[in-house]
């Protein structure tokens, strides 16, 4: 742990001692410290003094060979420390590459994202838990942490009748594999239309869908493709972001486990059976009652994610499990958690869920054919991201990629997942303000003067003015911000965190001259800068982002 971090631990460890656990904050303005702790209005109580006389009190045992003084103001204990010692040790772990990274701890968490439905368009909600999903498992990564991404594909379901019956009659084979969702997608869609007209459609797809249960080999052949083929499109998409995963399953993986899992449930008395319907539910209390094994023998969602759930925990033992998925899923994910803990499951189950992505474009409906294509809001993206650089002069292919696509997951991450998103390209893709591009010009303008620096040594000053000093708190705080995105599984906490540090080292520049500097204040500004880029370009490589070579 990095010197700056170590005193706020031990004034933590302090505080709780003396009975007076509060959290430590990091004030708004140098004046007011570096850290502060408001123990005199829990300490009041107990000594019986005022806030301002509980804080002196604890305030005298306060002995750190790093912190220069203390001042109490009302209840608050503000701390000062020695910049030039703290400097010097944040920096010089700073200016190596592997800055925040942690060793392998052995622990596993496993994160369900994306989960895309076979033979429909990935929608903009599953663009976000992509990207959200995409971001974590990086992030634990790099902390140490074997994240698992699973992608659980909706791969089951009576639409698959339709689309085989519509897939024989109407289908354009090379459409199929030039562009496979959006034939699926036409043949889908026509399925509907000539369904109004001719009611037996509805019939034939209900047989279809039987057969394909009943395992017909022609049919299961069928779905295998559409299943292929979607894998395939998405995946051109999940390289162009930049996301990853560990494992691709599936809902149809589980129908079996699902059918004796609601027997079990049944035996153990946790479901019940439907005396009229004879379907077997689950009374959740306050959530209502849902059915978790239908008459007919056919099962649910949530029976399967279920079984889906207990697959995880024994193959692989995570400590959490994750689910990024939408808010409209989250009483289906409640329940979810209520069983698992009715069948013993002992670990940290999470639902990260999320708002709305509103597109300018307008709303989608899969049925009717009104679809906004993922790859069109992508292509879109790096489109604009082009023109902006031809204004500029610095037009190449990969960096407009590059650009693109990290403005786009940055107007996603940066917000926290709760509140809906409403897209104004021409914000999002802003050079300027807090932004994707705004932060990888940040970086590449670092990373500019660190060419100009040719070679250097790190040196330590023995004066830090407030500048520099506030930049080297930010850069101490990297490892923490991480270990918070972790324990609430927040990547927006990182993109504020990014966007502050982006800014500060702005102001650091514009009032510091770094390479006109003499030394040694020119080489320990240059480590200034060189830490600054690793924490920057680290956080942006966390949050899917890229750095451009020109922009
Ligand atoms: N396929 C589902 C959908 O598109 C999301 C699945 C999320 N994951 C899960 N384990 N339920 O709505």
């Amino acid at each position: 742990m990095n010197a700056f971090l170590d005193v706020k631990r031990y004034l933590e460890e302090l505080a709780r001692e003396s009975n007076a656990g509060v959290p430590v904050q990091y004030p708004p303005e140098e004046k007011m410290g570096d850290l502060a702790l408001p123990v005199g209005f829990k300490l009041a109580k107990i000594l019986k003094k005022s806030p301002q006389e509980a804080a002196a009190e604890f305030s005298k045992k306060i002995e750190h060979p790093l912190i220069e003084r203390v001042g109490v103001v009302g209840g608050y204990v503000n701390v000062f420390l020695r910049r030039a010692e703290i400097a010097k040790d944040v920096l010089k772990r700073a200016v190596s590459e592997d800055y925040g990274k942690e060793k392998p701890t052995g622990e596993r968490v496993v994160i369900d994202y994306s989960s895309i439905n076979v033979a429909k368009p990935m929608h903009v909600g599953h663009l976000r838990s992509t990207i959200i999903g995409g971001s974590l498992r990086r992030i634990y990564r790099f902390r140490g942490v074997e994240a698992i991404g699973i992608n659980y594909l909706g791969d089951i379901g009576t639409q698959f009748g339709k689309l085989i019956v519509a897939y024989k009659k109407w289908v354009d084979e090379d459409a199929l594999e030039r562009e496979p969702i959006k034939e699926l997608l036409r043949i889908y869609v026509k399925f509907h239309e000539e369904a109004e007209k001719n009611p037996d459609l509805e019939r034939e797809a209900r047989e279809a869908y039987k057969r394909l249960e009943e395992g017909d080999e022609e049919y299961v052949q069928l779905w295998k493709r559409f299943r292929e083929l979607t894998i395939k499109y998405a995946e051109k998409i999940y390289r162009l972001l930049g996301v990853e995963f560990d494992e691709i399953s599936g809902e149809s993986f589980y129908v079996e486990k699902a059918r004796e899992l609601a027997e079990t449930l049944l035996k153990m008395g946790i479901a019940e059976r439907d005396p009229e319907t004879g379907a077997i539910l689950v009374d959740f209390g306050n959530l209502g009652k849902d059915i978790i094994l239908k008459s007919d023998g056919t099962t649910l969602y949530l029976s399967r994610d279920l079984a889906a759930l207990l697959d995880r925990v024994e193959r692989y033992n995570p400590k959490k499990l994750v689910y990024v998925v939408g808010s409209e899923q989250s009483d289906h994910f409640r329940k979810l958690f209520w069983l698992a803990r009715k069948l013993g499951v002992d670990r940290e189950l999470v639902h990260v869920s999320f708002g709305l992505i509103n597109l300018p474009e307008g709303k989608m409906s899969t049925r009717k054919g009104r679809v906004i294509f993922l790859e069109d809001v992508l292509n879109k993206a790096i489109a604009l991201a082009g023109e902006e650089m031809r204004k500029r002069g610095t037009y190449n292919e990969e960096d407009a990629r590059k650009i693109g696509v990290g403005a786009l997951n940055y107007a996603i991450l940066k917000v926290e997942p709760e509140k809906n998103i409403t897209f104004q390209w021409s914000r999002v893709l802003s050079f300027e303000g807090d932004t994707g591009p705004y932060l990888q010009y940040s970086a590449v303008r670092a990373r500019k003067i660190l060419e100009k620096a040719g070679d250097w040594e790190f040196k330590a000053a023995d004066t830090v003015n407030d500048d520099e000093w506030r930049l080297i708190k930010l850069i101490a705080r990297f490892p923490e911000t991480l270990s918070d995105v972790m324990a609430k599984d927040r990547p927006h906490i990182l993109a504020r965190y990014a966007y502050d540090l982006a800014r500060t080292f702005h102001s650091f520049y514009d009032r510091n001259p770094v390479l006109q500097s003499d030394e040694p204040t020119r080489s320990f500004r240059i480590g200034i800068v060189k830490a600054f880029y690793n924490v920057l370009s680290r956080s942006l490589n966390l949050l899917l982002i890229d750095v451009p070579e020109r922009m």
